[in-house]
């Protein structure tokens, strides 16, 4: 099963109206390949169903799935923000062309730099998760900062233990079941310099399931009933990301227009039923923006098998730039490059290149007849990839292509050696003259 808007012709793999395997030669292996069109189109779906049915509203694609200079380029041109969660990330949104007061700053516990760094940008609001937070905030802002609180609503997603944000123990937000949020909201009038203009959440990522969301949608209303009846007006609500995508033939997520008409449709219904001022909406889709317009490709080098027990394909990537396979058991689907409507006869482990047994990126997938020098392709890659990437074992991240029409070009450049070592020096501990 083929995801994102990949075909085939002539055995070969082709996204974006590029040859996979003509790019694999053109820039080497490992690679992130980044279907442009397939982006705009995802984002586009956001915005335009927002539009139409709750205009009072921002997008604020979650940098978190991937940042670099090249997405919030495209994105912003579309009209949508961004939601960062560092310093790095305020600054490459920056750089990308992002407008301030499109930038909503999360994180649960920025640094005194990365704070006075978005002061000093004019970032567009501040999602807080701590009472210190709110303090340095205040303390270096000349004029009033927009800030949401980040709650937890107390929504079990089903997903990944890891990746739940909104579970009784979270380090995210403050409870709305212990009161504590009830709490922290009613202190933010205290500071100077401080604007409450709503509250923020998020459940989880890779959900599939619209209830979660739903469930989340209730609480956030009857949350804002209780402020309103304290005379506290909640100007806006943000409900995060989270809309899952596929990975494997077995998930089954909606579409960005219906993960997001459904969202709407039932926040505006609770609104009319709770009788509330509808605030301005902020969701922050990430990985439905771009997962699915990332694959990976690598060059098949070694093909062991271990008699009656398994056969091993290893590729020239790895958990460095791939840690999604290890760190959440993830799983995913690849298409042999060159043999892209072939029958798939044999099973493989796919292992990575890291020196860890633990590196395997897909364990057991059934594909044609591997042989060594085969361009692997792995599927739905764009999200939370590049962006985790390390350099472990000193492997270089690989460099990100964009494609669209059939043209290709750098969106991020490889990594060199002098690259990864440039930062390195011999330090001079000894009193003694060198
Ligand atoms: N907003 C907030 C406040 C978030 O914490 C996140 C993700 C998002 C939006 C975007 O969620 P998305 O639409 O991408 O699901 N590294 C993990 C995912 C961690 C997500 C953390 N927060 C993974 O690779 O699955």
């Amino acid at each position: 099963m083929l995801f994102g808007d990949l075909s085939v012709k002539k055995h070969r793999l082709i996204i974006g109206g590029c040859d996979a395997v003509a790019l694999a030669k053109q820039y080497g292996t490992p690679l992130y390949v980044f279907d442009a069109a397939r982006c705009e189109k995802n984002a586009r779906a956001y915005v335009d169903i927002l539009k139409r049915e709750y205009p009072d509203s921002t997008v604020c694609y979650a940098s978190k799935a991937f940042s670099c200079i090249g997405i919030y380029n495209i994105l912003k041109s579309l009209g949508l923000g961004a939601d960062v969660v560092s310093g790095g990330e305020l600054y490459t949104a920056l750089k990308g062309g992002m407008d301030p007061p499109n930038i909503y700053f999360h994180g649960n516990n920025k640094t005194e730099r990365e704070i006075k760094f978005a002061v000093e940008s004019g970032v567009g609001c501040f999602v807080v998760d701590s009472e210190r937070e709110l303090e340095l905030i205040s303390d270096f802002a000349d004029k009033p900062q927009n800030v949401l609180v980040r709650v937890n609503p107390g929504v079990e997603a089903h997903t990944h233990s890891f990746i739940q944000t909104a579970t009784p123990d979270s380090k995210f937000g403050f409870s709305i079941a212990d009161g504590s949020a009830r709490e922290f909201i009613l202190s933010v009038g205290n500071y100077k310099n401080i604007k409450f203009c709503g509250i923020a959440c998020h459940i989880g990522s890779q959900i599939f399931e619209p209830q979660s969301f739903e469930i989340a949608i209730d609480k956030m209303t009857d949350f804002i009933v209780e402020f309103n009846k304290l005379g506290i007006r909640v100007e806006r609500l943000d409900l995060g990301g989270g809309y899952g995508i596929h990975y494997i033939a077995e998930d089954k997520p909606l579409t960005p227009e219906d993960y997001m008409l459904n969202t709407v449709r039932y926040l505006k219904s609770a609104i009319e039923r709770r009788k509330i001022n509808p605030p301005k909406l902020i969701v922050e889709p990430g990985r439905s923006i771009v997962g699915e317009a990332g694959i990976t490709l690598y060059t098949v080098g070694s093909v062991k098998n271990i008699k009656n027990v398994k056969t091993y394909a290893a590729v020239d990537g790895g958990m460095f730039e791939n840690p999604r396979a290890m760190l959440y058991s993830a799983r995913y689907s690849a298409v042999v490059a060159d043999k892209a409507d072939m029958p798939a006869t044999d099973e493989y482990s796919i292992a990575g290149k890291c020196c860890e047994s633990g590196d395997i990126i897909i364990d057991g997938i059934k594909l044609p007849k591997l042989s060594s020098g085969d361009i692997l392709a792995v599927l739905s890659t764009g999200a939370y990839h590049y962006s985790m990437a390390s350099n472990y074992n000193r492997n270089a991240v690989p460099p990100v292509v964009a494609v669209k029409n059939g043209k290709s070009a750098y969106m991020v450049k490889p990594q060199t050696y002098e690259d990864i070592a440039r930062n390195d020096v011999i330090p001079v501990l000894s009193e003694e003259k060198q």
